[in-house]
């Protein structure tokens, strides 16, 4: 117990000649914690500034909020994206006129029940307004306290903010709640920052463990990614003469207008693709000359993953007299067949590479 009142101590020391000057610090009211908070979550201090001088010249209060039009709410908040935030803000302000009076209630549980305030902005208005020893804890907070105390933990993630949440329980000092908090924020965004933190110039590096253990730079634990969802296909192409049919991509969604060859969902056989191939493109069995297998190729997108199977399906000119374009069944193509030639100049996605760089070769 008595390191954490050190600990605490330290960091007030170091706040009350280091903290930075904000607008929303000076003449700290609960009114204008609230709006600075919510503009705070998702976007950057300096980029908030502005914002906050403008909504509270324009909604100084909480009736002047609850009584614009919500068209003035969003222009002021026009390029703070998260727009709900902002229609939350005027149904909070709506609900502290009907319920508290045209005021925010002065404790945790009651703000909680206010539309958009959750426990970080709860606690935010709690400790620095009104003086009550809340935590306050989002990413910022929860990567300074991994450090501090050498813990495995993961931002943006819940588990990681209830461990981190009773910590700076533990040693939040009653008398000066909201400064600490505070504290802890600019130190995080000053000193204590993402990748590789300030440690020569921190107040508490005595006190903390991912320093002493050189372990600073590995905490917060990345959060693991999900893994992209995936999608498989048979990539077919069709190759007639000197001839390959390609088709053009919708004209939005993924890869748009880029051109293509032939695909089924799913990694088929060549037997089953014949099949297929049968039925699609009433191609009878002696104009399929061959099916070559073109390995497979994977293509990995922001969001999602691409597994394919290719395969080179040469075509029988049987009766070569008569131009005879495919005649198309079940399956609803709209492609051609270019020259390989022309071909080579057509616009395809980066992640047909592997088939693209076999038959342009
Ligand atoms: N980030 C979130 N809340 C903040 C605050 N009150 N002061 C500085 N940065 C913050
Ligand atoms: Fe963060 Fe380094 Fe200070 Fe530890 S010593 S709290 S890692 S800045």
């Amino acid at each position: 117990m008595a390191n954490s009142v050190v600990l605490s101590a330290i960091l007030l020391d170091w706040f009350d000649q280091n903290r930075r000057d904000l607008p929303w610090r000076k003449d700290r009211t609960a009114y204008g914690t609230w709006i600075s908070e919510t503009m705070l979550q998702q976007t950057r201090v300096n980029t908030v500034i502005p914002y906050f001088e403008r909504f509270l010249e324009m909604f100084p209060d909480i009736p002047s909020l609850s009584a614009a039009p919500l068209e003035d709410v969003y222009k002021a908040w026009e390029g703070l994206g998260y727009y709900s935030r902002a229609a939350n803000l005027q149904k909070g302000a709506r609900c502290c006129t009907e319920q508290f009076g045209g005021a925010l209630p002065q404790n945790y549980n009651d703000l909680m029940t206010i539309q958009g305030i959750g426990p970080y902005t709860a606690g935010a208005i709690a400790s620095l307004a009104f003086g009550l020893p809340e935590p306050a804890v989002d990413g910022n907070v929860i990567r300074v306290f991994s450090r501090l105390y050498a813990l495995p933990l993961t931002q943006q993630d819940e588990k990681s903010k209830r461990e981190v949440t009773d910590l700076v329980r533990r040693v939040l000092p009653e008398d000066r709640s909201g400064d600490f908090n505070e504290s802890i924020m600019d130190l995080g965004a000053t000193v204590c920052i993402p990748g590789c933190p300030a440690c020569g110039i921190c107040p508490v590096s005595n006190f903390c463990q991912a320093f002493l253990l050189g372990k600073q730079s590995e905490l917060p634990l990345k959060k693991a990614k999900k893994p992209s969802p995936v999608f498989t296909y048979t990539i077919v192409i069709l190759k007639k003469g000197n001839t390959l049919f390609i088709r053009q991509r919708p004209d939005t969604g993924l890869l748009a207008n880029l051109f293509e060859f032939s695909s089924y969902p799913g990694l088929l056989h060549p037997g089953e693709l014949q099949t297929l191939l049968f039925r699609d493109f009433n191609l009878s069995p002696q104009e399929i000359g061959s099916i070559t297998s073109l390995g497979e190729a994977t293509h990995v997108f922001s969001h999602i993953k691409w597994e394919m199977e290719g395969y080179l399906v040469e075509i029988n000119e049987i009766n070569d007299d008569i131009y005879s374009p495919l005649q198309f069944s079940e399956k609803e193509e709209t492609g051609n067949f270019y020259t390989i030639h022309y071909a080579r100049k057509m616009a395809f996605p980066s992640a047909l590479k592997a088939y693209t760089a076999v038959v342009f070769r």
